[in-house]
Formats: C-alpha cells, sequence, structure tokens
C-alpha cells in the first residue's frame, strides 16, 4: 500500500510538473485537448462518450462541485441511482416522477419537488431546497447536456445508465426547410443547441470566469465580437476548419450550419456575435 501510494503521488508529481512546464515553459505548444474531444457531434457520441461529456459539465459548466462535495451542504451523489430509487418510495415524496432518470431529471430542474431532510433552505423545514434550476439563470444547461449529466449520475452510482443520448435537431433538415426563418439569435442558439459547446453573453457561469471555464468544449463567445471581425464569424460559422481557435481541436464545431442557416439566421447570428463585446 505505502508502495503503491509512494509510486503514485510520484506520478502525479511527474504529471503535475511536466503539465507546469508545457504551459508555461514553452507555450508555443498547442496543449493537447481532453481525450472526449476528439468528435463531439452528439448524434455520432458512443455512450461512453456521452457519460464523459455529462462528467465534463458536472465537474465544470454545471457547477455541481460547488455544493455537492465532502464539504456537506449537499448530499454526496456518489449513490444517488439507489438513493433516488428509496426517495421514490419515501411518503414526503409529492414529485410526479416514477423512474430514477425522471426523479433524477426532476432533481436538476424542480429541486424543490423533494428535499431529503436536512438539506431544505434555512427556516423552509426541507421544503425549499436550496439548490437553483440548473437549466436557468447562472448555470444554464442546455436538455441535452441535462441528459448527459443524467447519464453520468446513473454510471458514476453504478446503475444502468437509462438516459438516450439526445439527437441533435439539427439532424432535422426536411422539417427546418420547411419552417418560417427563427426570428431572434437566441432562437437560433437554442435550436442548433450551440450552448452545448459554447458561452454567450450575459451566460456568465456563478464563479467561472467567461472566458473558457471548465467544462467548455468550445472557446466562450461571450466577447468574441471586441476580437473578431464579422468576416471571421461568418466564416466560423460557415466553415469552422477554416481558422481553428487556439486551444481546440479542429472537427469538433458541426459543419453543417452553412447549409441548415437560412440566410437571415445566419446574419442575425454574426450580428449578435459581433455584439457581444
Ligand atoms: C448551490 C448548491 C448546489 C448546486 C450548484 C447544485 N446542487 Fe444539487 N443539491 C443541492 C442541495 C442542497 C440538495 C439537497 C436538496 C434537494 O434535494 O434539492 C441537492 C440535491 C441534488 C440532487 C437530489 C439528491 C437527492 O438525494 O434527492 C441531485 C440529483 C443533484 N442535487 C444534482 C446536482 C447536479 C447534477 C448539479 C450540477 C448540474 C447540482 N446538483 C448543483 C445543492 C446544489
Ligand atoms: C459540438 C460542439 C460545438 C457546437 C455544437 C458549436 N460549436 Fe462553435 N466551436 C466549437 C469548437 C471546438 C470551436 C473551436 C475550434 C474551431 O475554431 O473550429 C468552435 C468555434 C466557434 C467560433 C469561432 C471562435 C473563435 O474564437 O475563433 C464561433 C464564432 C462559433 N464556434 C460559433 C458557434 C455557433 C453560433 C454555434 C451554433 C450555431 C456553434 N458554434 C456550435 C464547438 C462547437
Amino acid at each position: 500500500m505505502t508502495n503503491f501510494l509512494k509510486v503514485s503521488g510520484f506520478s502525479l508529481l511527474m504529471i503535475g510538473g511536466f503539465s507546469a512546464y508545457s504551459n508555461f515553459g514553452i507555450p508555443q505548444i498547442i496543449p493537447a485537448p481532453p481525450p472526449v474531444e476528439e468528435k463531439l457531434e452528439l448524434g455520432a457520441m458512443t455512450m461512453d462518450q456521452f457519460v464523459a461529456f455529462g462528467g465534463k459539465i458536472y465537474n465544470g459548466k454545471g457547477t455541481c462541485t460547488l455544493c455537492h462535495n465532502a464539504m456537506g451542504r449537499a448530499p454526496m451523489l456518489d449513490k444517488i441511482a439507489t438513493v433516488a430509487a428509496e426517495n421514490l418510495k419515501n411518503p414526503n415524496y409529492k414529485g410526479a416522477a416514477k423512474t430514477v432518470e425522471e426523479y433524477l431529471h426532476e432533481s436538476l430542474v424542480k429541486p424543490s419537488a423533494f428535499v431529503p431532510a436536512g438539506f431544505g433552505k434555512a427556516g423552509s423545514n426541507d421544503t425549499e431546497s436550496p439548490m437553483p434550476d440548473v437549466s436557468g439563470g447562472g448555470i444554464g444547461l442546455a436538455e441535452a447536456e441535462i441528459a448527459a449529466v443524467i447519464a453520468y449520475l446513473q454510471e458514476s452510482s453504478g446503475s444502468e445508465v437509462t438516459v438516450a443520448i439526445p439527437a441533435l435537431p439539427a439532424a432535422d433538415a426536411t422539417a427546418s426547410e420547411e419552417a418560417a426563418p427563427l426570428k431572434t439569435p437566441e432562437e437560433v442558439i437554442a435550436k442548433y443547441t450551440c450552448g452545448v459547446c459554447h458561452v454567450f453573453a450575459g451566460q456568465a457561469v456563478a464563479g467561472q470566469d467567461v472566458g473558457s471555464g471548465p467544462g467548455m468544449l468550445g472557446p466562450s463567445l461571450a466577447r468574441i465580437g471586441a476580437a473578431k471581425s464579422r468576416e471571421y464569424l461568418r466564416q466560423s460559422l460557415l466553415d469552422p476548419d477554416a481558422v481553428i481557435a487556439k486551444g481546440y481541436a479542429p472537427g469538433m464545431m458541426p459543419k453543417t450550419y452553412g447549409e441548415q442557416l437560412k440566410a437571415q439566421e445566419l446574419e442575425m447570428l454574426v450580428n449578435y456575435l459581433a455584439k457581444s463585446k
């Protein structure tokens, strides 16, 4: 045991030393992307990649570990699949979920549906949860991200993953051809699930810089207009591999937007990004 600890401590030191060296010692080298990021169109993901994606959100953008940690501010989730099954049978449970998957979804978007004893807001007698709705406000997880987090929670608590990988609405090309153009940039961003990979203006995650917080698969676009021209932005959408943002892997940003976006929608998006300063 002590030997094992020594050996792993040593290799951690080596890894730490090496990444410190490569970050500060030889700045011109682009850091290797984390392993999950090879190709990230949801439709092309394996379940393992989807679960890893959920883990990344859990530990990053989702800010879950700010509260779900050993400090006791929120329940530990390492056995949540079993706990959820028990809570569903609890007489105090008043939510609408029937399955563990539904329970987890409800816990994320309607945290007050069930509050385990002792974890409620002070004075609420465990009727109100201090946990925010993770689909709203500062955290703002998209439905696909929530599904990935649920898959991760199931997997990491040793249970079977029942979540289906959601199809990107973008795959629905025929429907979008007939539909009227969308009216606001926010609608375009929502429809094409850009938020799965990017942070947009006004979406800073609590406790994280809008720069490139952990958990983001693509660069932050919150202030992209200050740095890039409209031409660059248009090209980023139509031909994402033409210029690869520093520190990111080519091939991740979908190349289908050129065919899918209506001209009006594209211009709306470019204007919106150009104004994000
Ligand atoms: C601000 C602190 C906070 C953050 C951030 C937070 N949680 Fe929670 N969470 C809590 C607290 C407190 C509870 C217990 C009360 C309740 O059930 O709502 C809880 C409950 C839960 C439950 C239900 C546990 C049970 O036993 O029923 C799940 C699942 C969960 N959180 C997952 C998450 C995930 C995933 C994230 C990130 C996307 C997250 N939480 C972010 C504080 C937080
Ligand atoms: C699956 C993840 C993913 C999705 C979905 C995605 N992007 Fe990207 N995007 C990336 C990655 C990774 C990069 C950086 C690599 C590159 O430049 O191609 C990037 C780069 C960009 C850039 C250039 C940023 C820079 O600093 O050079 C813009 C602008 C952009 N994306 C906008 C969008 C918009 C708008 C959408 C939705 C219509 C979208 N992206 C959807 C992953 C994604």
